[in-house]
């Protein structure tokens, strides 16, 4: 079954063709991040906007990039939720159209079950059951994976995702939109030791999370040290190895209390060097197994719609032919396949 997948949830535009018999056939991207960089963060109606501009385009290059026309595509899977209620109205609107005009069905796909996935488009697949650490902009959670659709919530974030403390502290760096990425480089010329951050919520029982703290310990440190290049780094280093501890922490205690080897991680952090590295040590010194997409397919993208649409539809699932878009849907809340 061969798949147009629409990744429209937030700044990027994502398109991709995934078939379940030869895999992924071709893949496009779009990222807003020129348009909203003056902004300092995500406008909402300019995205949703530059959706409309850029996502016919991008299906008609990825075809082409394909040799496919409009009657090779089986089905069509566009991202439902969670996200910005416009971005997503967009994908949503193109992708029921198509499936109206082409006669196919289509699935409202969930935009954290793609990042979840994501890691199945690699050669070597996970499988179930596994523990999935989903670290995006949006979103920080520990999920108990047995099946698709069969997910069970662990822990999560109560403030801030980790994304979303990248950008922050970013910004507080004075690094430009989006600051996730820089200041893992930045970090990159930090020396560690100078600054060591709290590990939140760590030295209590559960698998929740609370990042908020760090970019006020990150505050704290340039009202006290001053804002020089190499305080900069030196802070955007702290500030990473925090992160990347609670979690390696929480992921732990996560396949102790379950008593899985397995782990899979995505979402736009797990594009994250220092975090891949580390969890990697960690699962190797556990005897466990780790699956991480490749870094393009840990940020937003097409290709992880694409895929957990062919999933469902394959298996019989679509959705009813309404505009149904969902900004806040817990994860949980999917069916099983
Ligand atoms: O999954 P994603 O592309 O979008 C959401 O679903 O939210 O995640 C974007 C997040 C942003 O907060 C971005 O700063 C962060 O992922 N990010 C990173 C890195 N690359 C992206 N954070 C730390 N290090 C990176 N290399
Ligand atoms: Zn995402």
């Amino acid at each position: 079954m061969r798949v147009l997948g629409i990744e429209t949830s937030c700044d990027e535009t994502g398109i991709a063709i995934y078939d379940t018999e030869q895999g992924l056939l071709s893949h496009v991207l779009y990222s807003q991040v020129k348009l909203h960089a003056d902004y300092g963060g995500v406008v909402p109606e300019l995205a949703s906007r530059d959706h409309v501009r850029k996502t016919l385009p991008l299906i008609e290059q990825a075809l082409r990039d394909a040799n496919l026309t409009a009657t090779d595509i089986d089905g069509i899977a566009y991202t439902a939720g969670p996200g910005l209620i416009g971005a997503l109205l967009v994908g949503a609107t193109i992708g029921r159209s198509l499936a109206f005009g082409w006669q196919k069905p289509a699935i409202g796909v969930h935009h954290m079950e793609g990042h979840l996935l994501a890691p199945m488009l690699e050669a070597t697949r996970p499988e179930f059951p596994f523990i999935a650490l989903l670290v995006s902009g949006g979103h920080t959670q520990l999920v108990q994976v047995n099946g698709i659709g069969e997910y069970e919530l662990l822990g999560e974030s109560v403030d801030d995702a980790a994304g979303e403390a990248f950008d922050k502290t970013a910004k507080l760096l004075g690094l430009d939109y989006p600051g996730g990425p820089r200041l893992a480089k930045l970090a990159e010329q930090g020396v560690a030791g100078r600054f060591i951050f709290p590990r939140p919520m760590t030295d209590k029982p559960g698998l929740n999370f609370s990042f908020s703290g760090l970019k006020t310990a990150a505050a704290i440190a340039i009202a006290e040290n001053g804002n020089d290049l190499q305080t900069q780094a030196d802070i955007a280093l702290a500030f990473q190895d925090a992160v990347v501890d609670t979690l390696l922490i929480k992921c732990r205690r996560a396949l102790e209390q379950t008593g899985l080897k397995r782990i899979v991680m995505a979402g736009g952090v797990s594009a994250n060097v220092r975090l891949r590295a580390a969890l990697a040590e960690t699962m190797a010194e556990l005897g466990g197994q780790v699956f991480y997409p490749r870094p393009e397919f840990c940020t937003d993208n097409g290709a992880m719609i694409a895929f957990a649409g062919a999933q469902r539809l394959a298996a019989g699932q679509h959705a009813d032919p309404e505009v149904k878009v969902r900004p806040r849907w817990p994860l949980t809340e999917l069916p099983p396949l």
